[in-house]
């Protein structure tokens, strides 16, 4: 009994130094699922009009499924709509702790008292949600984004949303999908931009409906906040522009992604060459077609480490 005592008298007087997970994903919301122009083109070939409502609640399941399971504290979602969260589970882990249009961010239920406020900044150029949703937690303020494809210079875009968030005060990270290969823009005097160094498509987290894959989600934080081991999942992945189906009323004739026959497995090729069999190519984890299809964008994961003298002030 003696010891249990002075072990919850450290507890007590030791501040928590454990760093917290967390991960940023864009879900797709469903008005984008079967767009022809853009969307996915292997969730509108496989998916006739008359089993969409039941296809999206299947995929959204999927998700939540995968949210569960990946344990972390924290979760930023983009394009996360009503019908998204309705299908959540009543065993959920998850509290949707902050909301802003389709960006939410969620906290594991067990950590749900340990958040000591919630807000909405005004970051600028946001799509599908009008302020940028964050909660504090652990000493930092953990915020959500959707930044608009139409954005020209991400270079400035960081350095305004900077100056926001800086009036919260304190460590920030903002979990994103930065609608631009954000890892390539330059990131303001004393903040960093974390994505995944190296993804099994590309080393991106989206692809472009030209075909391109880039590091668009990923993680904006202040200098004096580590977040480290960011990396990517494959799973669900659903590519917009896939070798043999329609997009944008054309047929593409060359792809870095292709299904198997059977629609059972998705494959990657660096350089779009299939040969003469339409064979090859690295099979995408996880993200078979036909059973497995969840987002266009990947789910990045990180570890989040608030140094102690920044939390204590
Ligand atoms: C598909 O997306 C384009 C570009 O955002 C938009 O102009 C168009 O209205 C969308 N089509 C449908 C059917 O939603
Ligand atoms: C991905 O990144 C790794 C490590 O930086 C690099 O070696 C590799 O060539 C990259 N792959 C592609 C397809 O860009
Ligand atoms: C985006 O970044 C990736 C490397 O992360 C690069 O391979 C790709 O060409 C970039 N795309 C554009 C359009 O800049």
């Amino acid at each position: 009994m003696v010891a249990r005592r002075s072990l919850a008298v450290l507890f007590l007087l030791t501040p928590s130094a454990a760093p917290l997970t967390s991960l940023t994903w864009n879900v797709m919301c469903p008005d984008d699922e079967y767009n022809g122009s853009w969307g996915c083109p292997l969730q509108i070939s496989l998916c006739p009009p008359p089993s969409r409502a039941s296809c999206t609640a299947s995929r959204q399941d999927r998700e939540w499924a995968r949210l569960e399971r990946s344990g972390v504290d924290v979760v930023m979602l983009q394009e996360a709509t009503g019908g998204f969260f309705a299908r959540q589970a009543p065993g959920s882990s998850y509290s949707l702790a902050a909301s802003s249009g389709q960006c939410g961010v969620l906290v594991r239920s067990a950590l749900a008292g340990s958040v000591t406020g919630t807000f909405n900044a005004a970051l600028p150029s946001l799509t599908g949600c009008p302020l940028a949703p964050g909660v504090s937690l652990g000493g930092a303020s953990f915020l959500s984004a959707h930044v608009e494809a139409g954005v020209e210079d991400m270079a400035a875009w960081f350095e305004a949303a900077a100056a926001e968030l800086e009036k919260l005060g304190g460590p920030v990270v903002v979990g994103g999908d930065f609608n631009h290969n954000a890892s390539e823009a330059g990131a303001p005097v004393g903040w960093r931009i974390a994505a995944p160094g190296r993804t099994a498509v590309g080393n991106g987290t989206s692809q472009h409906q030209d075909d391109w894959t880039g590091a668009f989600d990923g993680f904006f934080h202040t200098a004096g906040i580590s977040v480290e081991g960011v990396e990517a999942s494959t799973e669900g992945f659903m590519p917009k522009s896939v070798l043999g189906f329609g997009q944008g009323g054309e047929v593409r004739e060359r792809s870095r992604f292709r299904a198997s026959a059977d629609m059972s497995a998705l494959y990657w090729s660096e350089d779009a060459d299939w040969g003469e069999d339409g064979d090859g190519g690295a099979l995408v984890e996880g993200a078979g077609p036909d059973a497995e299809a969840m987002s266009d964008h990947l789910m990045v994961v990180a570890r989040v480490e608030v140094e102690e003298e920044l939390s204590s002030s």
